[in-house]
């Protein structure tokens, strides 16, 4: 039965044009998806990874600065579809603040980069076929940025996703586009091969690649970080952030016992009974931020040494066809993760860098925070943290969890949240304008929909609400 599914699915992918390369990515994964693969790394099979490089005790000059940025490409992921936020396009082109949205920042600081270390810097995005025409017409508004011979984007390839019960790929006629997916971040390595572009960058005389999340404006790009890759000779560094007791993102490097290999792990890789370990500063004290530098050279031998098939780790995604119709049949999507490549490499140069670079919305509680004044845009387009510490949001799901919803009850904009330590927001509340929280902030559910006045200051408010409790 489920070897029929695999027929069909690679014949639905062949008629779709899907290349063989990424034809026989997708096959392998289906095989281990078949043999209930969990991919699981337990806590006793690795050893913490502590010895990285603090960027913070290293000094380039700006003419090496410059000199590594001249030959360095910035690619952003943009082929995901933010589902996690009820989203159905890339989150990339949410407004995030004065109307910029995430694709504006990157932009805006793309181009001071460029001026400031007089170099090309050319940004390519990495879209799927559901994000590509909206983020191009997007870029429109950007004509500056173009670098002349290359495209401003490459797309990652599209599989079909496979019905939980049988494996089978999923037909879905209302809409047929949603019967496909992207394979996750991890694919670029193949579409960077089935589309020759990482033969071309390296025909053109680009080294290095920078990459990180288009959802991530912390990633700017660094000439420090550019500088000092290019002086290690390293083929490979991931970027490193010291875990605090409040950090529950961010998978982390560990050395598998059974080879000395440096392995990334995330939480989908995590047995439930060692998730204590997975977020245990003392023991795993930096997490992995998804911001990578290749050497692109050193990428080309590691990935032709093996056919070309990177071979890394799956990760089983469990979705819903329609992933706005909890209604609609589950399914499989076959998925691999952009970082998973530290294991192809001898020598990966993992490095610490500030805690800056690590700004991702995964959820609209982070979302409310960027957009609020918590952080400001310097004229670089880097977001600084106003206040020590990021202030803690905790939105009710019930009401704030997709964007549509989230939006409709803040149309005034994000509260004023610099000198807020934590906003729980309880219950169906609609922000006016002006509103203010300060310290420790919890608004109790009113039980139906309910407005918070222009100008309010929410701890008085909610004061008030426990008084008459
Ligand atoms: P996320 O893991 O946040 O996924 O991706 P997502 O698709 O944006 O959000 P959800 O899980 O559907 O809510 C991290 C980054 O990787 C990109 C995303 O666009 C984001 O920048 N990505 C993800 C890809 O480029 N391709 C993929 O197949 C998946």
């Amino acid at each position: 039965m489920s070897s029929d599914g695999r027929r069909h699915a690679i014949e639905k992918m062949r008629r779709a044009g899907v290349p063989d390369l990424a034809i026989e990515v997708f096959g392998r994964y289906y095989d281990q998806l078949e043999a209930g693969d969990t991919g699981l790394v337990p806590e006793d099979s690795i050893e913490p990874v502590l010895d990285v490089t603090d960027l913070s005790q290293v000094r380039i000059s700006p003419d090496e600065q410059a000199e590594a940025l001249s030959r360095t490409v910035l690619i952003k992921l943009n082929g995901g579809l933010g589902t996690s936020m009820g989203m159905d396009r890339a989150k990339s082109l949410l407004p995030v603040r004065d109307g910029l949205s995430f694709l504006d920042i990157i932009a805006g600081q793309v181009r001071h980069s460029r001026r400031v270390a007089g170099v090309q810097l050319p940004l390519l995005l990495m879209d799927s076929f559901r994000t590509r025409d909206d983020s191009l017409a997007a870029l429109d508004a950007h004509p500056d940025l173009a670098v002349a011979g290359l495209a401003p984007d490459f797309v990652q390839h599209q599989e079909p996703k496979l019905l939980v019960d049988s494996l089978e790929p999923v037909e879905w006629p209302a809409d047929p586009s949603l019967e496909w997916c992207p394979p996750g971040h991890g694919d670029i390595y193949v579409a960077l091969q089935t589309t020759g572009l990482l033969d071309e960058l390296i025909e053109r005389g680009f080294r290095y690649a920078n990459t990180s999340n288009a959802d991530n404006l912390g990633a700017a790009p660094d000439g420090r970080i550019a500088g000092w890759f290019a002086a290690s000779g390293a083929p490979y560094a991931p970027e490193l952030c010291r875990r605090t007791p409040a950090d529950r993102k961010g998978g982390h490097l560990g050395r598998r016992k059974s080879d000395g290999r440096i392995i990334l792990r995330d939480t989908a890789q995590t047995p439930e009974e060692d998730m204590r370990w997975f977020t245990d500063e003392t023991r795993h004290p930096y997490f992995h931020t998804n911001n990578l530098w290749f050497d692109l050279v050193a990428l080309r031998d590691a990935l032709a040494a093996r056919d070309g098939i990177p071979g890394l780790p799956l990760i089983r995604n469990r979705k819903h066809v329609d992933p706005t119709d909890k209604e609609s049949p589950e399914v499989y999507q076959v998925e691999c993760a952009l970082g998973a490549v530290v294991e192809l490499f001898d020598d990966p140069a993992p490095v610490l860098v500030e805690r800056d670079r690590f700004l991702p919305v995964k959820t609209t509680d982070d979302l409310l925070v960027l957009r609020s004044d918590a952080y400001e845009v310097g004229e670089d387009y880097r977001l600084r943290l106003v206040p020590e510490r990021a202030p803690l949001v905790d939105l009710d799901p019930r009401h704030y969890k997709r964007i549509a919803d989230f939006d409709a009850r803040f149309p005034a904009g994000a509260p004023s949240l610099r000198n807020a330590r934590r906003l729980v927001v309880e219950g169906d509340w609609t922000f006016g304008a002006g509103v203010v929280a300060t310290g420790d902030v919890r608004l109790r559910d009113p039980g139906e929909p309910a407005t918070i006045p222009d100008g309010t200051d929410l701890a008085e408010f909610a004061a008030g609400q426990r008084r008459d409790a």
